[in-house]
């Protein structure tokens, strides 16, 4: 009954902007290996390096989606930054869960739980900037 999922990168993820789209793969890699530790039954300190380790990557990712959001004036900056910052904040409650010993379904749910937050917003507000750079042509295509 353990749920196996795995989030696999397909183009139709792409934001049309590499460096981001690398990001982007890099913190599903992160969610996936969060998952096998929740689902390996690998420890609570394997568990928690692993939402460590995915909560740093959104730090960072994040910080850098802001800095190209003031380069391209993108105007809906501000209600994009207010998304991250609750999906940050929701990151740190899941790890607060890890804190005490939670039975199996607790922790598959937590490991849902990330990857909602975190696709979610790549399907949804991501995507918005995809298509105003599309139109834009800030950057679109280009590497770093
Ligand atoms: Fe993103
Ligand atoms: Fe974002």
């Amino acid at each position: 009954m353990t749920p196996i999922w795995r989030l696999d990168w397909d183009e139709s993820l792409s934001v049309c902007i590499p460096e981001i789209d690398a990001e982007h793969r890099h913190f599903m890699q992160l969610i996936n290996e969060l998952n096998e530790a929740i689902v390996g039954r690998m420890g609570m300190a394997q568990i928690k390096s692993c939402m460590q380790a995915v909560i740093y990557d959104a730090e960072a990712h994040f910080a850098h989606e802001e800095a190209l959001f003031r380069e391209w004036d993108y105007p809906e900056t501000e209600q994009h930054m207010s998304r991250h910052a609750e999906i940050i904040q929701a990151l740190h409650e899941i790890m607060g869960r890890f804190e005490h010993d939670g039975l199996e379904y607790e922790l598959i749910e937590a490991g849902l739980a990330v990857k909602a937050a975190l696709i979610e917003h790549l399907l949804t507000e991501d995507m918005k900037y995809r298509d105003y750079c599309l139109v834009s042509g800030n950057r679109c295509g280009t590497d770093a």
